[in-house]
């Protein structure tokens, strides 16, 4: 019998846990046996994997996080490890890999497969939806909906206390969780990393808006973006990049010097990460897992499974790692109508 083995790798999000149902139960109707790595690549560093049934698999579609663990591993590995991984794969007998993951994760996936030959099919997991090569990557919609409701809470206190509250969201590269959730949850600016933040314009917006009558503001920031001539060397000189840091304080810092208006800033963070995903995660999650077994199926590797419009299909791993996905510039502009 055959032996398909799935990790998931990096960061956790709302939905691995539908991926891993899914691919256990086509796996073991298409006569399979799955194998769940622990702790993402370390778990094949390290040997520490167990087989997975219906029974442990079951009841686990609405919980949150990933039942197998993770852990965040930085490509490029060392060439030590990718040979530990191997070999431990030769030895595990097991005939093909998943590997459920955002870019790090992926980016060791097509290292191995490119310089071992591992036979491996990704699945596209960000809660930025920073992946090229799918339109959707699951996580981001539970994370979006998170960052709204918290928008929306903090709506009533800005207004009561006539304050500038900066919300600032996840999204390292790519602004998708600060355009879709600064649109749901009606906010005044929205700063994106894929455009450098001009300080006095955002002020300007500020008086105006005031000016007008208005005695609060909102405005939704990703962790990412430079304001320029501030964070850009603070930015460049981060070690370690899963942490720039810090944007939201900054904005809101400038804001209060520069306007005397008071400000605030609230930052969701791994909140957005957390909890139960919304029903679209997992039907997502679900639709990748089964297609993924299909791809191994077919000995399709290298591969990734993707979304476009509205089908699920799959593109080189390569494609998906290649560059990150900017936001959808319509979007943004369409948004700009709520800044002015
Ligand atoms: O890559 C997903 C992500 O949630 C980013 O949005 C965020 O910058 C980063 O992970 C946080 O990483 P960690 O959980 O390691 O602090």
């Amino acid at each position: 019998m055959k032996k398909i083995g799935i990790l998931t790798g990096g960061a956790d999000c709302p939905g691995l846990n539908s991926v891993i149902r899914a691919v256990v139960r086509k796996a073991m109707l298409e006569g399979y046996v799955v194998t769940g790595i622990k702790n993402g690549w370390n778990g094949l560093i390290e040997n520490d994997m167990r087989i997975l049934d219906l029974r442990l698999t079951s009841g686990i579609l609405d919980r949150g996080g990933t039942i197998l663990g993770t852990s965040r591993i930085i490509p490029p590995l060392d060439k030590d490890k990718e040979k530990a991984i191997s070999e431990n794969f030769e030895r595990s007998g097991i005939d093909a890999l998943i590997a459920v993951g955002g870019e790090d994760t992926l980016k060791i996936a097509l290292s191995l497969h490119n310089n071992y030959g591992l036979p491996v099919v990704g699945v596209p997991k960000s809660i930025d939806n920073a992946l090229s090569g799918t339109d959707y990557a699951f996580g981001f919609d539970t994370a979006v909906n998170i960052a709204t409701e918290c928008i929306d809470r903090l709506h009533t206190t800005a207004e009561s206390h006539h304050r500038i509250i900066v919300i600032e969201v996840m999204g390292r590269y790519t602004g998708w969780i600060a355009l879709q959730a600064g649109i749901a949850g009606g906010a005044d600016i929205i700063l994106v990393p894929e455009y450098k933040v001009n300080i006095e314009n955002v002020c300007d917006f500020l008086r105006s808006h005031h000016s007008r009558g208005r005695s609060f503001s909102i405005i939704v920031v990703s962790e990412g973006v430079t304001v320029d001539g501030y964070n850009e060397a603070q930015k460049e000189g981060s070690t370690y990049k899963h942490r720039i840091g810090n944007a939201g304080e900054l904005i809101a810092t400038l804001i209060e010097e520069k306007t005397g208006y008071e400000t605030r800033v609230s930052v969701l963070g791994h909140i957005q990460r957390g909890g139960t995903p919304t029903a679209h995660d997992r039907i997502i999650g679900t639709r990748f897992g089964v297609k993924a077994v299909d791809l191994v199926k077919e000995n399709k590797f290298g591969k990734m499974v993707s979304l476009h419009d509205g089908k699920i299909r799959y593109v080189d791993i390569k494609e998906a790692v290649s560059k990150h996905k900017a936001i959808d510039e319509d979007l943004y502009k369409m948004a700009q109508t709520f800044s002015s």
